[in-house]
């Protein structure tokens, strides 16, 4: 069985693409096949691992041949990274599909049709969404089986989280009935600040009891970041790092949520 789960957070720069990244090396790591999704016109994904801006085919590519009712090899978009893991690339031509999505019958389910085609070669499909609610974002969480939020521990982070967990919950209802929220990870954590270890408190008082708050956080850390200029992840960066460490620990965190 495929889990399919989806990276969001409308907030940019808090980290979705590192870990959507990071947790799919990890879970490949422990043996699971991996397909790592990348639904963000900015293409940071499929940068980060290392490939061209420009692509042959791509995830635009597939959720027009849905759209347009064409037979296709789902698998033609895949790229295979030397990690182990699967990418389904993007660049900013997906722009046009998050717009062009709004005219399409059954215009939430575009991405889930094209990943049900997929679903048998992968145990994990993982889509790094974009920082907004738009279209593409609606068409993850419709496709997912459970959403991951990383929040940085920051003053109103769980003010930033009413939004995109009333978005969920409205597709839980409309679409997706389904859809768990996987857990809120903390990411970029600085765990000796006073300040982090607060904000992170009043994320667990606002909403500990409805959702998993993940036990280990995230690390702030220079190889972290230093990762996505090399095109690997951080077990390949330096698998000793508590980077890695902590990516590991997420890994079977979730595999033992499934
Ligand atoms: N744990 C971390 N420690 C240090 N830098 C990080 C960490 N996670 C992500 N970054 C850096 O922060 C920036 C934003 O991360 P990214 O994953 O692209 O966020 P998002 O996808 O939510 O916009 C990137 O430059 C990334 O390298
Ligand atoms: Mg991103």
């Amino acid at each position: 069985m495929c889990r399919v789960i989806a990276v969001a957070n409308q907030k940019g720069g808090v980290s979705k693409t590192t870990t959507s990244i990071n947790l799919g090396v990890a879970l490949v790591r422990l043996g699971k096949r991996v397909a790592l999704v990348d639904a963000d016109p900015q293409g940071h994904l499929t940068l980060g691992l290392g490939f061209p801006k420009k692509i042959r085919v791509s995830l635009k590519n597939m959720m027009e041949n849905i759209i347009m009712g064409m037979e296709f090899d789902p698998m033609e978009a895949v790229l295979r990274h030397k990690e182990g893991i699967d990418v389904i690339p993007s660049n900013k031509m997906l722009t046009g599909t998050d717009l062009s999505l709004i005219t399409v019958e059954n215009r939430e389910k575009v991405l889930k049709e094209y990943l049900e085609l997929l679903e048998d070669n992968y145990d994990y499909i993982i889509i790094d969404c974009m920082p907004s609610l738009g279209m593409l974002t609606i068409n993850a969480l419709s496709a997912a089986d459970s959403v991951l939020i990383p929040v940085q521990p920051q003053y109103y982070a769980a003010d930033g989280l009413v939004e995109l967990l009333s978005v969920v919950k409205g597709i839980k209802q409309r679409f997706n009935p389904g859809l768990e929220i996987e857990g809120i990870l903390f990411t970029m954590d600085s765990s000796r600040y006073n300040n982090s270890k607060r904000n992170k408190q009043a994320v667990k008082m606002a909403y500990g009891k409805e959702m998993r708050i993940f036990e280990k956080s995230i690390p702030r850390s220079e190889a972290i970041a230093e990762t996505a200029s090399e095109g690997v992840s951080i077990f390949a960066y330096d698998s000793r790092s508590k980077g890695a460490k902590s990516y590991a620990e997420l890994a079977e965190e979730v595999l033992n949520h499934a």
